[in-house]
């Protein structure tokens, strides 16, 4: 199990924070609550706290999804907590979690209240569409997203794009094998994620000649290595920024001016060279909303752009991420893999080569995903603000408390899932005597790798795209040897879950790709 770490530079933060709290000791620990109704009012249970900084050191620690479940496997599935003064409730089971992300979804629809610490930032600032609060905006980017960016119809106009995305993929995989190479899966899937997610944004290749594709790599890999500290920044930081000290700001506008100059190249360039109707791409459907005087929402063209940052952030790393995770519980798990293996040679047969429109014939297949998914979702935190106080599970939480739901610990929580920490694919496999029904119930409630209500993740059936593909092609195509008896499943990250030790495997090719296979499929 990894080890729950409190890294150093957190620390210092703690210490910094510990004595400021100090010096404002009269100004919080005094302080009485603003609705006093609230003391009469159960909250949830609450584990002991430091006087004045109350559970910091808990909310600090990392893994925080590992520190979360160990929390709430002591004390319960609702826990009331607090960060100086600002309350926070952590969620822990699936049947609470429904509660707040589908009961009282549209009190729980903002995960922050308040305006992004960095406003003028592309990333994580005021002008994005993931921090936004449920209002106008929100709802206008996400009717566009689900009608026309992300919606069924537009992922069938771009299964080209993705098409021969796949296929380099594949002929990267076959190449490695010929020279008996060591593939690093998860690197390697996010050339295949970024690159297919920037030529349906931008409709043109990110050439990897002209190093462009790289380019946006590092700016992806960079932003995601900022995430942490820009929530330490947003929540702690603004009681610093009062003290004229800003945590981080500098680093995370850099990385904003690399994006703004690169999405400025491209945006005038589809205003001087816009595609013709039948290859309009995302930026061309957004640039139309933004010429239209007569739009219900008037879009601004730095909203435009931080939509772009945030599509490259949630789609690639989460799938590239995904695919590592279920490639290496495949090589843990031979048996899983062999029945995954017959099954498309069944569905697709030994002449053709799997693609994405075969997955919904591939039941397995999709256990597969799912038990990946369940294991390790991506986003094992999940945030949430309430918007007026309310109730759930019988306990007060009041307006504008915080609210963490640990996915993670829902998708492990024994009292839902048998073997809980075990890969087992049938589990989401429909027999005699678990009906579907049943498995519909049991996913409704505590099934939330891709969030779930009005904030759940529109881009979840092109993720399932992403990641299906990819397994599927490295499990028809190649059997797999690693450095020893089993991969090493260690996690690590907070915000997002990643493999310690990064998944890397050797494929060696099951079929001779020129006498097996049509030509045409191959290259
Ligand atoms: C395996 C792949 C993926 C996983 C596991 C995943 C997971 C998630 C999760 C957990 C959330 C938060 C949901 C919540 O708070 O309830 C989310 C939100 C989001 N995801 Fe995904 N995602 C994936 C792929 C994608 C793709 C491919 C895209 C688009 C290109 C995407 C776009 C988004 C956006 C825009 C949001 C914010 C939604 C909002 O705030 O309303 N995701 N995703």
């Amino acid at each position: 199990m990894a080890a729950i770490t409190v890294d150093f530079q957190l620390c210092f933060i703690f210490i910094l924070l510990w004595l400021f709290s100090m010096f404002c000791l009269s100004a919080f620990f005094f302080k009485k609550p603003k609705e006093p109704q609230l003391q009469d009012c159960e909250l949830p249970p609450s584990p002991p706290s430091f006087p004045v900084t109350g559970h910091l050191h808990l909310l600090l620690s990392v893994p925080s999804h590992k520190s979360f479940q160990k929390l709430s496997s002591k004390f319960g599935p609702l826990l009331h907590l607090r960060a100086f003064n600002i309350p926070i409730v952590l969620v822990s089971s699936g049947s609470m979690a429904n509660e707040v992300l589908r009961t009282q979804d549209l009190n729980f629809a903002t995960r922050d209240r308040e305006i992004p610490i960095m406003e003028k930032s592309l990333l994580f600032g005021s002008f994005g569409f993931v921090s936004a609060p449920y209002g106008n905006y929100w709802r206008f980017m996400k009717k566009l997203l689900v009608t026309k960016l992300l919606g069924s119809h537009s992922l069938e106009r771009t299964r080209l794009i993705r098409g021969e995305e796949l296929k380099t993929f594949r002929a990267m995989l076959f190449d490695k094998a010929a020279k008996n190479v060591a593939v690093d899966v998860g690197k390697e899937m996010m050339k295949l994620t970024n690159n297919s997610i920037c030529r349906m944004i931008m409709g043109r290749e990110c050439s990897e000649e002209n190093g462009e594709a790289e380019k946006i790599r590092g700016l992806v890999t960079k932003s995601l290595s900022l995430v942490r500290k820009f929530l330490i920044a947003s929540t702690v930081g603004r009681l610093l920024k009062k003290l004229g000290i800003s945590l981080f700001e500098k680093e995370i506008m850099e990385v904003s001016q690399r994006y703004d100059e690169l999405l400025e190249k491209i945006i005038k360039e589809h205003e001087e060279n816009p595609n013709k109707k039948e290859d309009r791409d995302m930026i061309d459907v957004l640039l139309e909303v933004y010429t239209d005087d007569s739009a219900e929402y008037k879009i601004t063209r730095n909203q435009i752009k931080a939509l772009f940052v945030e599509l490259l952030l949630a789609g690639t790393d989460t799938s590239a991420q995904t695919t590592q995770w279920i490639m290496a519980e495949l090589i843990n798990h031979r048996e899983v893999l062999a029945r995954l293996r017959e099954e498309i040679e069944s569905v697709v047969g030994k002449t053709r080569l799997i693609q994405e429109t075969d997955l919904s014939d591939l039941p397995y297949m999709q256990a597969v995903l799912k038990e990946g998914l369940r294991l390790h979702p991506h986003s094992p935190i999940l945030v949430r603000n309430a918007t007026e106080g309310c109730r759930i599970g019988g306990f007060y939480i009041p307006q504008n408390t915080t609210m963490i739901i640990n996915s993670y610990a829902v998708m492990r929580d024994p009292n839902s899932w048998e073997d809980p920490d075990k890969f087992q694919p049938e589990r989401f496999m429909v027999s005699p005597s678990k009906g579907k029904e049943e498995i519909r119930e049991q996913l409704a409630l505590n099934y939330i790798p891709f969030g779930s209500g009005r904030r759940g993740c529109p881009g979840t059936n092109l993720g399932y795209i992403f990641v299906g593909v990819a397994i599927g092609t490295m499990v028809q195509c190649f059997d797999w040897s690693i450095n020893g008896d089993k991969v090493n499943m260690e996690e690590t990250g907070d915000m997002t879950l990643s493999m310690a030790h990064p998944l890397k495997c050797t494929p060696v090719a099951r079929i001779d790709p020129l006498a097996s296979f049509e030509s045409a499929d191959l290259w």
